[in-house]
């Protein structure tokens, strides 16, 4: 069984050496004929390297060789990864990608264009790294409505509020830190903005719920303006600030997504989910909650998932595997506006008896929440779930200069 590797990064190194590494057990375990890698396609060149002589600059070599009857894709990006696979597709070649912003953007034309030409696209590695998620959303669970699903679903903001969390390092350290250890990118603004925790909540909201939801259509907050007041608010309260992506089927029909930083309570075990790790939880209407823990990214656990899912291409070379994925529509999203959602507030006064005067007037109940060597000017309280497009007029309308930081409360 010949395959062909489209970038050679972290991910699609650790393909090729995976595949070498465990060949034999593979093959034994599926009952397949063992794998070779027969072309790595990219620009660059790597002297040394054990596939150093795979390596190929030209694509139409790959496409047009009848032998290559697998292609992995992990080159990131929409252009050229994109015309790539979809010409693999046309010539019948089954593909595999670890490409998070492929499969969210292009995804439902992708699987189309496999499906017209009896082929497989398969993209396991596209969210949670290692994690098994994607299989167990569309087989394990497939004789469940699913309800709502959440997690962690980036290993950089989070090893980043894990490091504000347990060592006080403020946000600027943390994401030093990150960008020294190969984390986040000399751009990090991917992570740090949920733009990529918001194309993997795409790609699981379109697999729980059956229609492409596009990145667009969900409200996407990241985790800059987090600062260490909040995270000890957080353990205050009785948890821990998290980077969550959300999608929740209505009782209208409609699905409400969201990808922002939380309260989640300690109880949760999303709030225990640290460093570089993920975690999503899936709410079934048969199964009740589960979730799936692990490593996110990095090169071997990300490979795990590409070859898994190469197997799967090989067990199914005569036959498709069918996904539920039809075209979306904005009429199939709602307005994260009209959530009800409890929210932390932490307000900077003038004058703390008059402000907390109208707390009541406005908000009804609130809980304060206190933490040690708070500036006297600081006000910190929790507030029951209110329609979040109602909250900002309400803030203005009392304490429009006051406003430090308004955060989610989630009811997990
Ligand atoms: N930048 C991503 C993360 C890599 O930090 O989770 C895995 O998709």
């Amino acid at each position: 069984m010949y395959i062909a590797i489209m970038g050679y990064g972290v991910v699609g190194s650790g393909v090729a050496a995976l595949i070498r590494k465990n060949n034999e057990s593979i093959a034994k375990n599926s009952l397949q004929p063992k794998m070779e890698v027969k072309y790595i396609l990219d620009l660059r060149s790597f002297p040394g390297d054990p596939f150093e002589n795979l390596v190929i600059s030209d694509f139409t070599q790959i496409v047009n060789d009848d032998e290559v009857s697998i292609v992995v894709e992990t080159m990131g990006g929409i252009h050229p990864a994109y015309d790539f696979v979809l010409e693999c597709l046309k010539k019948g070649k089954s593909v595999v990608t670890s490409n998070k912003e492929l499969v969210a953007v292009k995804g439902c034309e992708l699987l189309k264009a496999a499906k017209e030409n009896n082929a497989n696209f398969l993209f396991e590695a596209s969210v949670g790294g290692g994690i098994p998620i994607i299989r167990p959303i569309h087989q394990c669970l497939a004789a469940n409505e699913i309800e709502e699903v959440a997690g962690i679903l980036n290993g950089t903001t989070n090893f980043i509020l894990t490091k504000m969390i347990n060592e006080s390092m403020t946000f600027e350290d943390a994401l030093l830190l990150a960008q020294q250890n190969g984390y986040a990118e000399r751009d990090p603004s991917a992570d740090i903005d949920g733009i990529d925790a918001c194309r993997k909540i795409c790609i699981l909201a379109t697999l729980c719920f059956g229609k492409h939801v596009y990145p667009e259509s969900v409200h996407t907050e990241g985790i800059r303006k987090i600062s260490l007041a909040d995270v000890e608010y957080a353990l205050s309260w009785g948890g821990a600030i998290k980077l969550i992506a959300r999608a929740k089927k209505l009782e209208s029909g409609k699905v409400t997504l969201s990808v922002s930083p939380a309260f989640v309570r300690k109880s949760c075990l999303l709030a225990s989910t640290d460093d570089v790790f993920n975690a999503v939880l899936i709410r079934g209407n048969a199964v009740g909650d589960v979730i799936f823990y692990g490593r996110g990214a990095g090169k071997f656990p990300t490979a795990s998932a590409v070859v898994a899912d190469v197997i799967d291409c090989a067990r199914h070379i005569e036959r498709r595997k069918v996904f539920g994925w039809e075209e979306g529509g904005e009429d199939f999203i709602a307005d994260y506006r009209d959530n009800e959602t409890a929210f932390y507030i932490r307000l900077i006064t003038s004058d703390k008896e008059k402000t907390l005067a109208s707390l009541a007037e406005v908000f009804g109940e609130t809980d304060i929440i206190n933490r040690s060597d708070a500036p006297e000017n600081e006000l910190a309280f929790a507030i029951k779930p209110v329609r979040e497009g109602d909250l900002g007029e309400k803030l203005a309308s009392v304490f429009a200069n006051e406003i430090a930081s308004v955060i989610r409360i989630t009811d997990y």
